[in-house]
């Protein structure tokens, strides 16, 4: 089956090997544990990853483990009966068993008390669960993916985070890489929130001149796709001519360049390999994909080719590719692009 990865941009190498691993883990019912700095994407990739699963329909539940107050997270998830303590005045349900058929997402995993992990072991291993203040215990089915921006494997080894935990939740890690080390991505992602936003905000679409591609190519990007996101919005709203120019840049990215010799644009463009290999069938394997959609994998890499040539310029994409512009935008409206 095709990956349904709408809405993530990119087509790095670095991005097609997540890929790959989420194409091999999404269908099975294994543990995944995400690492990434912040910003990188990770809420995103989690839910196409639930999206991607044969347990697409069941609920999806994400609950971030350090945005709630250590005393309060055991009852969120696991459930608390009436009189558990002060404030239970009812009987309430936890994010596992509103997760029951599904998936739950433990968003911060890193963040969670030393004592809970134990009870998330136990949860994980034995597949049951006991509300706060209950007696009896409850059987869930539900697959468990977590996700964090810290060293987890240094926690452990400075005794912040339980040995066993890790290794039961690492049983397929996925590592997403910052944006920084995504090359041409930076720019796709540019143009696409930079697009987005001047949509939103009904103006015309905003260009990215030459030079402040390099510098964006160039900037260590420190906040990730995050920080991508909102710079671009803060252009489609400052910027007053029909291109991005290096002085409309933030001062934050002059700093960090610095003396940095600039990335340029060409270099992004990975080393011809000699001759022309057409795909083989153990590509089409290697991918999981059936033979109509892996031309339609093929057609999406060329035509996002053709956009970034031409620099988002859709009648200019579609002459390098040899088709209408309706036909193109027919095409980046079916996978979710426009
Ligand atoms: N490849 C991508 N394509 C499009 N949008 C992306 C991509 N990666 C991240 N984003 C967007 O960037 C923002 C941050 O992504 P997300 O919340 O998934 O990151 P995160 O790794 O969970 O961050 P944090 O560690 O801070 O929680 C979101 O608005 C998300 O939609
Ligand atoms: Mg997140």
């Amino acid at each position: 089956m095709a990956l349904n990865l709408d809405g993530i941009i990119g087509n790095s190498p670095a991005l097609a090997e997540v890929f790959k691993v989420l194409g091999k883990v999404a269908p099975t019912d294994s543990t995944v544990l995400v690492t990434g700095e912040s910003g990188t994407g990770k809420e995103l990739l989690v839910r196409a990853l639930h999206r991607n699963s044969v347990r697409r329909e069941a609920a999806f539940v994400p609950i971030n483990c350090g945005a709630i107050p250590k005393e309060l997270l055991e009852s969120e998830l696991f459930g608390h009966e009436k009189g558990a303590f002060t404030h239970a005045v009812r009987t309430r349900p936890g994010r596992f068993e509103l997760a029951d058929g599904g998936t739950i997402f433990l968003d911060e995993i890193g963040e969670m008390d030393l004592s809970l992990q134990v009870k998330i072991l136990r949860a994980l291993q034995e597949k049951e669960i006991e509300r706060v203040g209950g007696t009896v215990i409850k059987k869930v089915d539900v697959r468990v993916v977590a996700a964090t921006n810290r060293d987890l494997e240094g926690d452990v080894k400075a005794g912040r985070f339980r040995e066993d935990l890790f290794y039961r939740l690492n049983v397929i890690p996925l590592h997403l890489p910052p944006l920084r080390e995504r090359g041409g991505d930076i720019l796709l992602l540019a143009e696409h929130f930079l697009s987005g936003h001047c949509n939103h905000k009904d103006r015309r679409r905003l260009g990215i001149s030459d030079q402040a591609r390099e510098m964006l190519l160039t900037y260590s990007w420190p906040g990730n796709v995050r920080e991508l996101e909102n710079f671009m919005e803060r252009m489609s709203i400052l910027c007053d001519g029909s291109e991005v120019l290096p002085e409309d840049l933030p001062a934050k990215i002059f700093e960090d360049i610095g003396e940095k010799p600039l990335r340029r644009v060409e270099e992004l463009a990975p080393p011809r390999p000699a001759g022309f290999a057409w795909p083989t069938l153990r590509d089409m394997d290697d991918h999981q994909l059936k033979l109509k959609e892996f031309m339609e994998a093929i057609e999406g890499r060329l035509l996002d080719e053709a956009l970034e040539q031409a620099d988002g310029v859709k009648n200019k994409a579609a002459e390098l590719v040899g088709i209408k512009r309706t036909t193109l935008i027919e095409k980046l409206k079916k996978r979710g692009l426009l």
